[in-house]
């Protein structure tokens, strides 16, 4: 099977494994443990932050963050396509008990204006803007990019009215490789951040929010009272190092066998995607001209020993990773030509 659904799928090395074996038992939630607090500096040190906390996903570190930065009833600014608003089951409301309000954007960034006009102060008519929120890489805008100048311009407007800003970097380093530019950029225009080291990176769980060491003090808090504790965690944060030390620069590939896939779809038809929009490791598919919808491919595609994730009625969301070769691109783009001219 070439698996294109998610890089989620993508397995712990040898070296992973291996470290996992040597981890350190500690208890994660008491005495605290050895391995965890080593993870955790440096997803401090890689977002340029003062502290991190480790937890099992990446759901779980963006809803800590909104716990975290507090203001119950308050609202949260957040493009409408963002993974928060769309993908995790409304926890900003029924859990953070935030108000939330999306915001028009283009392959993942807000409209500066619509934003603009968005934030409110408290008054005793509202209760006023609680947080701005980013996603770099943003996933349903099929792994767009950020620019830094995008963000700046955001956190410019934030820091004006006093209002913090999170970003989602749940794929951060896709964004950094993409951009040529380090972690700590991206992570300098957002008072807290969290990315997974359980996506493309290859761990097989995890993912660090990083703040102030304040923000993080709180956060471990919040962490406890949603049940993400996880006590004697050493062997996971073992393969989060190695992922951090050994996996980042390899997302290029991941990246060059996407504009691959995209410029091969390009060639059966135009329609199917634009090479230009695929700036990571996520390609998005428009199926509509072939009349048949988005979970009826998967199906057929499955049955070509091809997996990919339905991501709307007409549209379907490649995902390329570390076991993706340049050969199972080729085959992919096979597959989807075989059946594009079924009536
Ligand atoms: C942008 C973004 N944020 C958050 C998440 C949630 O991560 P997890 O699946 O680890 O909860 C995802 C998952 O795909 C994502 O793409």
């Amino acid at each position: 099977m070439i698996d294109l659904r998610s890089d989620t799928v993508t397995r712990p090395t040898e070296a992973m494994l291996e470290s996992m074996h040597r981890a350190t038992f500690g208890d994660d939630s008491r005495e605290g443990d050895a391995t965890v607090q080593r993870l955790e500096a440096m997803a401090a040190e890689r977002t340029g932050k003062e502290a991190g906390v480790f937890m099992p996903s990446g759901t779980m570190t963006n809803l800590v963050a909104m716990l975290a930065h507090g203001r119950r009833g308050g609202e949260v600014l957040l493009e409408d396509g963002s993974h928060t608003l769309n993908a995790e089951l409304g926890g900003i409301a029924g859990v953070a008990g935030l108000f939330y309000r999306g915001i028009p954007g283009h392959r993942g960034a807000m409209d500066l204006d619509a934003l603009r006009e968005s934030i409110r102060p408290t008054t005793r008519y509202h209760m006023g803007t609680a947080l701005i929120w980013m996603e770099n890489t943003h996933n349903r805008a099929g792994g767009a990019v950020l620019q830094l100048a995008h963000m700046g311009a955001v956190a410019g407007l934030a820091r004006e009215h006093g209002i913090p800003v999170h970003l989602d970097g749940a794929r951060l380093f896709n964004a950094a490789i993409a951009l040529g530019a380090r972690t700590t950029d991206i992570a300098r225009h957002a008072d807290s951040t969290c990315f997974c080291v359980s996506k493309g990176l290859s761990a097989p769980v995890g993912s660090i929010l990083c703040g102030t060491r304040e923000f993080i003090e709180r956060a471990r808090a919040y962490r406890r009272m949603v049940g993400g504790n996880m006590r004697q965690a050493g062997p996971l944060a073992a393969a989060g190092i190695v992922a951090l030390e050994t996996m980042v620069d390899r997302l290029a590939e991941d990246h060059r066998a996407a504009k691959r896939f995209a410029e091969g779809l390009r060639r059966i038809d135009p329609s199917l995607c634009d090479p230009r929009d695929v700036e990571t490791n996520l390609v998005r598919v428009d199926v509509s001209k072939s009349g048949r919808r988005a979970t009826q491919w998967s199906t057929d595609l499955q049955a070509k020993d091809v997996l990919v994730a339905p991501a709307g009625t007409y549209t379907l969301r490649f995902v390329t990773h570390r076991h993706i070769t340049t050969a199972d691109v080729d085959t992919a783009v096979d597959a989807v030509s075989g059946l594009w001219g079924r009536g």
